[in-house]
């Protein structure tokens, strides 16, 4: 598949924005502080908060944000239990679920949920965390996929 450019110049804080990428969904979230403090608390309850799985990701996005500049998460937003796709909860939490879980995506499925790295939180269904495609940035509001 070719590479995609995207422009993110319009996706506001907090905000996701989903494009597409040799037919995958490719969730870009414009990820705010609070967003951003809340990641390393999860730790204790994430699946692998590391992403010691590397080919979870490019090397460059081998770092606490999974991703080359920390507020912009570009990922391809496929679970990673049977491949259905997320929904994205930035400010408003679903309820009645864990108050530890900060938010992120939430898979309807069979209710896998994953942080605002895309990593899993609390390990059950999904295995894996959710993939980061290669990408780089052309300029400040370009990003190039593939
Ligand atoms: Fe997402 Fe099963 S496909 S939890």
């Amino acid at each position: 598949g070719a590479p995609v450019t995207i422009d993110i110049s319009k996706i506001e804080s907090g905000q996701m924005v989903r494009f597409a990428w040799r037919k995958l969904p490719i969730f870009v979230v414009n990820r705010t502080k609070e967003q951003l403090a809340d990641l390393p608390g999860l730790d204790p309850r994430l699946r692998d908060p590391e992403c010691k799985e590397t080919s979870q990701q490019p090397s460059y996005c081998q770092n606490a944000w999974r991703s080359i500049k920390p507020e912009w998460l570009v990922m391809i937003g496929i679970c990673t239990h049977l491949g259905c796709v997320p929904d994205y909860y930035g400010q408003i939490k679903p309820e009645p679920f864990d108050p530890h879980w900060k938010g992120g995506f939430f898979c309807p499925c069979h209710k896998s949920r994953y942080d605002v790295a895309g990593r899993v939180f609390d390990g059950v269904p999904a295995p894996l965390n959710m993939v980061i495609p290669p990408y780089h940035y052309i300029d400040d509001v370009h990003v190039r996929i593939g």
